[in-house]
């Protein structure tokens, strides 16, 4: 049977199918460049590479209808790799230019959509509105306000993606001060493209209680206590950083240390269709790379779902779900 699984660290642009794209671009008869391969999938070299190519095919993406779609096809997919609970990285960059009124309706759009995906596969999604590092604090702060005046049951939390290696995390901290006090719960991109220090840097001036990837933890050992002795989550996305070039190879990656020195470890897709992955696919690799078992990946779950920014009547019935699979 298929293992019901919690993913905390999905970005709702970078799930869409390569196909999905392409049809919408012919139907807007609008232009996004190469972005695809010979056989269709997206196509890019690096991360920055990788970063233009998601904004360009996001480019086509200009209505609430687009998005209301776009949810329902990526929830269909993770809740066919036994996804039973997602938060989605949502841009009002986007999402109507940080506008508050397009904000709005693009948000009630993915919203009919997840409501939707709930009744038809079972599956909950709840958001995280991310602002794009390189585009800049000021663009953040108006990216707050949007986040500020959504917050919510389905708008739970706010992060932070893009480019890791332009501004410092605090650059950014009026906007998850801003956050923070309207009640959402906060997470961020650190320890992909740059080191340690970046995930010091964010948990000390962001003050975050989870991490996007955070792996390069793993470069300084009392960071690594660190994280351990705080009960900071990891939202660690093999594939994706396998796919990038950050490490050679799943057995190459530091997941199964960092779960040994005791941190919280969760497990996410990142950009599935970008990197050639499901949530199905990381447990394959992740079972053939450290003989993990049924057991291991029950933990991983129960881990994420506790870690979920979800009303605790939302996780508790997560937490069954799990727990009926296991008896
Ligand atoms: N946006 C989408 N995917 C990302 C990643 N892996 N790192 C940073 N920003 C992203
Ligand atoms: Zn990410």
């Amino acid at each position: 049977m298929m293992l019901p699984k919690v993913e905390l660290h999905l970005h709702l642009e970078g799930a869409a199918p390569p196909g999905f794209i392409r049809g919408l671009a012919k139907e807007k008869h609008v232009d996004i460049g190469r972005i695809f391969d010979e056989r269709g999938n997206y196509a890019f070299t690096g991360f920055r590479d990788f970063l233009k190519v998601y904004e360009a095919a996001t480019s086509v993406l200009t209505t609430p209808e687009d998005y209301r779609r776009l949810t329902l096809a990526v929830l269909e997919e993770s809740a066919a790799s036994g996804v039973i609970y997602t938060e989605a990285f949502l841009s009002p960059d986007f999402c109507g230019g940080r506008d508050l009124a397009a904000w709005r309706d693009h948000l009630a759009a993915i919203s009919e959509a997840a409501a939707e995906a709930e009744r038809r596969d079972g599956i909950v999604m709840r958001g995280i509105v991310t602002p794009v590092r390189h585009f800049g604090p000021e663009k953040a702060k108006e990216t707050a306000m949007c986040a500020c005046e959504t917050a919510g049951d389905r708008l739970v939390g706010f992060g932070l993606g893009g480019d890791e290696n332009i501004c410092k995390p605090r650059d950014f901290a009026w906007a998850f001060d801003a956050a923070r006090e309207a009640g959402l719960r906060l997470t961020a991109h650190a320890g992909e493209w740059a080191g340690p220090e970046s995930v010091r840097d964010t948990l000390r001036d962001l003050r975050v209680e989870r991490i996007g990837h955070g792996v390069r933890a793993i470069e300084d050992p009392a960071l690594v206590d660190e994280l351990a002795e705080r009960g900071i989550v990891l939202e660690v996305c093999p594939g994706s950083n396998v796919a990038l070039g950050l490490y050679p190879s799943f057995r190459a990656h530091p997941i199964h240390r960092l779960r040994e020195r005791g941190v919280k470890v969760t497990l996410s897709t990142d950009d599935p269709p970008f990197f050639h992955t499901t949530m199905e696919r990381e447990y394959a690799m992740l079972a053939e790379a450290f003989d993990w078992d049924e057991g291991v990946f029950g933990t991983i779950a129960r881990t994420s779902a506790e870690a979920a920014f979800c009303d605790e009547d939302t996780r508790k019935t997560i937490l069954k779900r799990l727990e009926s699979a296991n008896a």
